[in-house]
């Protein structure tokens, strides 16, 4: 299996893990432990079949409403995960990012972050991004408020704002856009993830529970990427022309 040509960001909510672990008779705990496999199953297609970036909703700023337990334990496996796995990242020549307002976090959790941050921050594989305490509100309202901090600064008049400037403070400025978005679990929403970033990426909604997600699944979406045709404003008969050019 390749990533069809153009293709090289696919953005993933990952759903589904409480429910996974409840159908068990098991602790949610359980869910989002099994949930970490299948996160590694996933960064390592991704990096074989040649994605360039593959960006990963772990914790939405909404999920602190969760009952403090279950938050706690989400905490205490980032921690482990990011432990265990940053030297198979290493190896796997993966560079790893983490996107969201970290400050919410424990100072130990927000160093071990910067710590793999940088042992794979010269890696020219697979780009991961990891959205921790992420929302995409959060995300549009930073940008508008670095944005007004160069306007204050004399640097940057409010009439000129555009979409590009908007763009590049946002959190995945310089990165292409993604192309396929996949939310496993059944539920067909965004839930506060990439609003800026998804405006023409093509949506895929699996039933799957994410600690199931594997290989196979990720090829079905794939494969449903292949079939769209993406227009971006213009008719299909023009998209047929400029791909015969
Ligand atoms: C996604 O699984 C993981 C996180 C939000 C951290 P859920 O925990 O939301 O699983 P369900 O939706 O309750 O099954
Ligand atoms: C979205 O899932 C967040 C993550 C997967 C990290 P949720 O399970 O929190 O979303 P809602 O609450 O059902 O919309
Ligand atoms: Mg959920």
């Amino acid at each position: 299996m390749r990533a069809a040509s153009g293709l090289r960001h696919i953005a993933i909510i990952m759903d589904g893990n409480g429910r996974w672990a409840m159908q068990r008779h098991l602790p949610r705990h359980a869910g989002h432990r099994a949930g970490v496999k299948a996160v590694r199953r996933t960064v390592e297609t991704c990096a074989e079949i040649g994605v360039e970036v593959l960006t990963l909703f772990a914790f939405s700023s909404e999920n602190w409403r969760r009952p403090s337990q279950e938050v706690g334990t989400l905490m205490e496996l980032f921690m482990t995960a990011l432990g265990s796995e940053a030297a198979r990242l290493h190896k796997n020549n993966v560079r790893l990012a983490i996107i969201g307002d970290r400050s919410a976090f424990d100072a130990k959790l927000q160093a071990r972050m910067r710590k793999v941050e940088e042992l794979t921050a010269d890696n020219n594989g697979l780009q991961l991004i990891v959205s921790a305490n992420y929302g995409g509100r959060w995300d549009i309202s930073q940008a508008a408020r670095r944005l007004a901090q160069r306007v204050e600064e004399g640097e940057l008049r409010a009439a000129e704002i555009s979409p590009d400037h908007l763009h590049g403070e946002m959190s995945l400025a310089g990165l292409p856009e993604p192309d396929l978005f996949i939310r496993t679990g059944g539920e067909q929403r965004i839930s506060n993830f990439l609003l800026w970033q998804l405006a023409y990426t093509e949506l895929y909604f699996a039933d799957v529970l994410w600690p199931d997600f594997d290989r196979e699944h990720l090829e079905a979406a794939l494969t449903a990427y292949a079939n769209r045709q993406r227009r971006f404003g213009h008719t299909s008969e023009q998209v047929e022309r400029l791909r015969n050019a």
